[in-house]
């Protein structure tokens, strides 16, 4: 069997006192497109920053293709795109080719000049998530479904195998939403890409996703996105619907 891109073991954390993740472990293998589902204030992103390294690791361990975390050095084929990305306000002084360039410079650093090859992958990039006609634009002119649409081509560019999307629609209007996982379908299809999506809506991504991780604070259900489905059917919400009843009644 092939090693998995990532491996969450037995991982809990706290802020303080306050335990936000308890004993998960579950695999993303090579190639599935993973949603990671959970009501508001259930733990994702606090995974999904130990994934990454931005939080320190307390219990258990992460392994990314097969290297534990700590000596995880191949950060260029992690792909991330944050909820908070597509804030870019109309007069922001960049291109969508200068923002899609960034996504370079752990490759060619900072202050190099870009060489012909680099161009054109850029504009591929651009071309794969359909923004060509907008390549010369200003990013804050764009639309959010089509910032984080950019956000995603610079993430392109240097050829990740894994790419992590934390609640990317949020603030994008619900008719680009779907062409927005469409894309996302593409590139696991085409390039082949191991996708991690944090949702809190189920509805629009089950016809998407190869498998489902259901989090609240603990790992509630993980598996193929058919025994979700079937799951589902059985009356998901005895452990989980109610969970996102009483996160309801906290706020
Ligand atoms: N930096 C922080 N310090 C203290 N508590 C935090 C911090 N970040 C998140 N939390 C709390 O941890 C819990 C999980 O948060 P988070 O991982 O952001 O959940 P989700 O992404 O599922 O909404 C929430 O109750 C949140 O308020
Ligand atoms: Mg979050």
């Amino acid at each position: 069997m092939n090693t998995p891109i990532v491996s969450v073991k037995d991982v809990s954390f706290r802020y303080n006192d306050r335990k936000v993740l308890e004993h998960i472990n579950f695999d993303v293998p090579e190639g599935s497109f993973l949603a990671l589902l959970g009501p508001n204030g259930s733990g994702k992103s606090t995974l999904i920053k130990l994934t990454l390294g931005l939080l320190p690791m307390q219990d258990g361990e992460i392994n990314l293709f097969g290297h534990a975390r700590k000596n995880f050095k191949q950060w260029s084929k992690v792909g991330y795109i944050s909820q908070k990305a597509n804030s870019f306000n109309s007069g922001f002084p960049a291109t969508v080719f200068e923002v899609v360039s960034m996504g370079l410079f752990g490759k060619v650093g900072m202050f190099r000049f870009l060489k012909r090859h680099h161009k054109e992958r850029v504009h591929e990039a651009i071309e794969t998530v359909g923004l060509k006609a907008y390549t010369h634009h200003n990013i804050g002119e764009l639309s959010g479904g089509q910032q984080q649409r950019a956000f995603i081509a610079r993430s392109l560019v240097s050829d990740p195998e894994l790419l992590i999307l934390d609640e990317p629609t949020v603030g994008v209007d619900a008719s680009s939403v779907q062409d927005f996982y469409e894309l996302l379908k593409r590139l696991k299809v085409e390039n082949g890409i191991t996708l991690i999506l944090v949702t809190h809506d189920v509805g629009p991504v089950t016809n998407l996703v190869t498998h489902v991780a259901c989090l609240n604070k603990q790992l509630h259900f993980h598996g193929y996105t058919t025994d979700y489905q079937r799951l589902d059917n059985d009356n998901l919400s005895s452990f989980y619907g109610h969970a996102v009843h009483m996160v309801d009644h906290q706020h």
